[in-house]
């Protein structure tokens, strides 16, 4: 994924002559040629979007920041900021009162407000740099949080937030999730997998991103979800949640990838939540959800809730399992090679 740029490079394609995989994309994913070129406007000519920022400390009154209405699927700890101001140099940020994050990944942690019973333990998969573990954390207040993310160097940023964002108790762990698939079985009662995608509504976050619709990145992107999403449903604790979402707009990234899903792993259930239903995907027939970037409130999201609706009694002590996987890999430094186990206590 590419870096920022300022505003758009000259050679940035006008709105008159979209390039054809976007376009083609556009027709995949509405109809009416009006929507297609609502959509593609603001990735044509991106314009800024509001910040949000996650509290975790009581909000301070008066509060520091002006900040939009809320919306009625917003969490009461998150706030939309009004203006452009850059929140994360205010002291409080440093101090771990809040955790900046764009309005799109507050859009595709809110399908998290669809669980409906006491969450013990939350593994994130793909972690780094933290923002869905805090959200989770945040909503959810489990009793432990297990983030991981599988390369080494994204590490320090994750670890660095949790620690800020005196998230605890908290493990920052570096595996390969097929490893915790087959420590970990039925383990966690909320598995979260913020997945690598194509990317794409970086393009909309005026981000380069070259080759984000070529069908072979695409394709590349989805049979890594699904590896990622096998492991997942492996860990998820009978009568736990697997929670997916990427930042991209392709249907075979997201519908898609979840129709493999139910098909492969058929105890796995979408669950409807009710407060996202003006965001549910049209392109499944299973509840689903999006937020394109025509809404001006973020570039873009797709997200999803699974239930493991197997009431079978599950393996037993997965406290056990858990202590003995966080003993055997706690002691580790963070900063080890890439593939080495890396683990660290909050
Ligand atoms: C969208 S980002 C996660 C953002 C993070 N959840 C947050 O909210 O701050 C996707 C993450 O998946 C990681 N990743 C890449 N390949 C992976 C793989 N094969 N298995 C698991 N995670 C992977 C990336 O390194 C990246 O940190």
């Amino acid at each position: 994924m590419g870096k920022k740029t300022a505003s758009l490079p000259p050679s940035a394609p006008s709105t008159d002559h979209p390039p054809r995989l976007l376009q083609k994309l556009s027709q995949k994913l509405f109809a009416d040629p009006t929507e297609q070129q609502a959509f593609m406007q603001p990735i044509l000519v991106p314009q800024p979007f509001l910040p949000a920022i996650l509290w975790l400390a009581p909000q301070p009154d008066p509060a520091p920041f002006a900040v939009a209405t809320r919306l009625d699927w917003q969490p009461h700890f998150v706030d939309r900021l009004l203006t452009e101001t850059r929140p994360g140099k205010h002291p409080l940020h440093q101090q771990g009162a809040f955790y900046c994050l764009d309005f799109s990944s507050v859009f595709a942690a809110a399908v998290l407000q669809g669980i409906d019973r006491s969450i013990e333990v939350i593994i994130d998969l793909c972690a780094a740099p933290g923002g869905k573990s805090i959200f989770a954390w945040k909503l959810l207040q489990p009793s432990l949080l297990i983030s991981n993310e599988v390369i080494g160097k994204r590490m320090g940023a994750l670890i660095s937030n949790l620690k800020r964002c005196h998230i605890q108790p908290a493990y920052a762990i570096c595996r390969d999730p097929s490893l915790l698939a087959t420590a970990l079985p039925q383990t966690a009662d909320l598995v979260l997998v913020d997945a690598p995608c194509s990317g794409q509504s970086l393009l909309a976050k005026a981000e380069k991103n070259p080759g984000c619709f070529h069908p072979v990145t695409i394709g590349k992107n989805a049979n890594r979800q699904k590896r990622i999403l096998a492991n997942a449903a492996q860990i998820v604790a009978p009568q736990g949640f697997l929670a997916y979402m990427t930042c991209t707009y392709a249907p075979e990234e997201n519908e898609q990838v979840c129709t493999w899903l139910l098909e492969r792993f058929p105890h796995l259930q979408p669950i409807a939540v009710p407060l996202l239903d003006a965001y549910r995907s049209p392109l499944a027939e299973f509840p689903c959800y999006r937020m394109f970037p025509q809404s001006g409130l973020g570039a873009g999201a797709f997200t999803i809730l699974l239930k493991h609706q197997d009431d079978s009694t599950p393996l037993p002590l997965p406290s056990d399992r858990l202590t003995t996987f966080l003993q055997q890999h706690q002691d580790y430094q963070i900063g080890n090679q890439r593939n080495e186990a890396t683990a660290s206590p909050l």
